[in-house]
């Protein structure tokens, strides 16, 4: 097979997609489905979707990539946009933006680190964040909700209430980081309010084409693209877009960064439901989901089919 690293032709996408599609099913199998969050164990296995976006507009996809899913930890990159644009540099006082080298419910750094996450990505850091945006907002996940449906152009995004209320009732450990982290002070809201708001973010659903399109603002400088024939408009400052691409690099695979920096080495962020965005910048996003997991938490076929592409196209971090 022949490997490429000039620029991406699109012309060439759906080919390329659809051998990334035939080698993925290939390793249907050989990670596990999350069952932490029991509703999340009855999503069917094998299942996989990819969709290239590109910044004139153009969509490429294979597989299920019309098919919605649990976004789980890719809204935190979301929340992150919205508390930035919020409070600004002030967020780095109530969490860190170094990577945690630990997995992303882990407790262990919050003590010896006067309950400040490492970043806004882990568990703790994104629980940080929801209390953040609970503080501004009346219903915190219905502001998302709005970001998310101007983002995508499409009003009927949700979250699904069966998957939200499974992890209320079993999310423990992240109830007990949200206590903890009120102990140091580094909370405002009721604990209870905040993880429910965080679990209906976690909750909602999105097909890998609206993630790509939704993301499209970190490919683009932090302007939103065209659509229905209206210019794009600034959605985040282009200093601030390279910033979110910056943590992405860093910490959007939690412990895994490192090893997704050096298959894929482009920004990306994942979520136990299976799906992982990539931020090409200049040129796209790309999502991709596959709900079986390795150990740690990210989609096999996901991460696998992120590195075919960048072999297959030479698409990569300028
Ligand atoms: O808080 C949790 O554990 C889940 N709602 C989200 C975790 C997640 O997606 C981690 N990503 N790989």
């Amino acid at each position: 097979m022949q490997e490429r690293t000039s620029p991406i032709q699109p012309a060439e996408l759906p080919k390329i997609l659809k051998q990334i599609h035939t080698e993925a099913q290939a390793l249907y199998g050989r990670g596990k489905v999350a069952s932490y969050i029991p509703e999340l164990a009855q999503v069917p296995a094998h299942q996989f979707g990819i969709s290239v976006a590109l910044i004139d507009g153009s969509t490429y996809s294979a597989g299920d990539a019309f098919t919605p899913f649990s976004t789980q930890s890719v809204t935190k990159l979301f929340t992150f946009v919205m508390a930035l644009k919020l409070v600004g540099d002030d967020l780095w006082e109530r969490v860190g933006r170094d990577p945690s080298g630990a997995r992303y419910n882990s407790l262990v750094q919050l003590e010896p680190e006067n309950g400040k996450p490492r970043n806004p990505f882990i568990n703790s850091g994104a629980l940080v964040i929801a209390d953040i945006l609970t503080s501004r907002y009346t219903s915190m996940p219905n502001a998302l909700l709005s970001e998310l449906r101007r983002l995508t152009d499409n009003p009927h995004l949700g979250w699904n209430s069966k998957v939200a209320k499974s992890e209320i009732d079993t999310g423990h450990r992240n109830i007990a980081m949200a206590f903890f982290m009120k102990s140091y002070g580094n909370f405002n809201n009721a604990p209870e309010l905040v993880l429910e708001n965080y679990c209906r973010q976690c909750a909602i659903e999105m097909t890998c084409t609206q993630l790509a399109q939704a993301t499209m603002f970190l490919a683009n400088d932090g302007q939103d693209i065209t659509r229905h024939g209206h210019p794009g408009e600034e959605y985040l400052s282009p200093s601030a877009a390279r910033r979110v691409n910056a943590l992405m690099l860093t910490c959007g695979a939690y412990d895994a960064a490192g090893d997704f920096a050096y298959r894929i080495g482009l920004p990306v962020k994942t979520g136990v439901g299976g799906g992982i965005v990539a931020i090409v910048p200049h040129v796209g996003t790309v999502a991709v989901w596959s709900p079986e997991l390795d150990s740690t938490g990210n989609s096999v076929l996901g991460s696998f089919a992120l590195e075919r592409l960048v072999q297959l196209t030479g698409l990569h971090h300028a």
